[in-house]
């Protein structure tokens, strides 16, 4: 079995997934952290020297190579949207799509100090923030609603996280 975690930047899919894998005996892999390690630099650096269309193809060549069995995934943000991914994102097992509405994702990101190369310079503008991921989730929601699995994911709760796992096995 692998899970799959898609969603919108700051909606909790590396916190959940930990979670997740935990409670479900699986290991957990965070793509951003891999690419990270694998490119020695953050992913904000590498959007800075190399470009997203180069970040993007890392994507790609990462999720066409996965293999095996007992994940729990987290993406980035932006991973199911590019090239074919969120076609291979499904191939590999179950896809689960955090949803959280715009405006509680720019809460959480207002308050984030994680450098997101995409929202970086509207951080300081909370009217603006607001209007770029309300523009972008619109956009990102079609990639995402082909997840096997929507799952709301405000107010996470241990029950919540319970219903999740009931979800999944099924
Ligand atoms: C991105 C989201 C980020 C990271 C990169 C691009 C996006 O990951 O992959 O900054 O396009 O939404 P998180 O969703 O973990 O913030």
């Amino acid at each position: 079995m692998n899970i799959l975690l898609i969603g919108f930047m700051g909606c909790g899919k590396t916190s959940l997934g930990k979670k997740l894998a935990k409670q479900m005996d699986l290991k957990f892999i965070d793509l951003d952290k891999i690419i990270e390690e694998n490119e020695q630099v953050s992913v904000d650096e590498i959007f800075n020297s190399k470009g997203e269309d180069y970040f993007r193809g890392l994507e790609t060549e990462w999720l066409s190579n996965f293999e095996g069995e007992g994940y729990v995934v987290s993406f980035g943000g932006g991973t199911p949207c590019f090239n074919a991914n969120m076609e291979i994102i499904n191939s590999i097992g179950t896809s689960v799509y955090l949803q959280m509405n715009a405006r509680l994702l720019t809460d959480r990101l207002f308050h984030s100090k994680q450098k997101r190369p995409l929202i970086e310079k509207f951080k300081n503008d909370k009217p603006r923030l607001i209007l770029e991921i309300e523009k972008l989730l619109k956009h990102r929601e079609t990639f995402y609603k082909k997840a096997n699995v929507i799952f709301e994911a405000s107010n996470m709760s241990a029950a919540k996280l319970n219903s999740l796992v009931g979800v999944l096995l099924d």
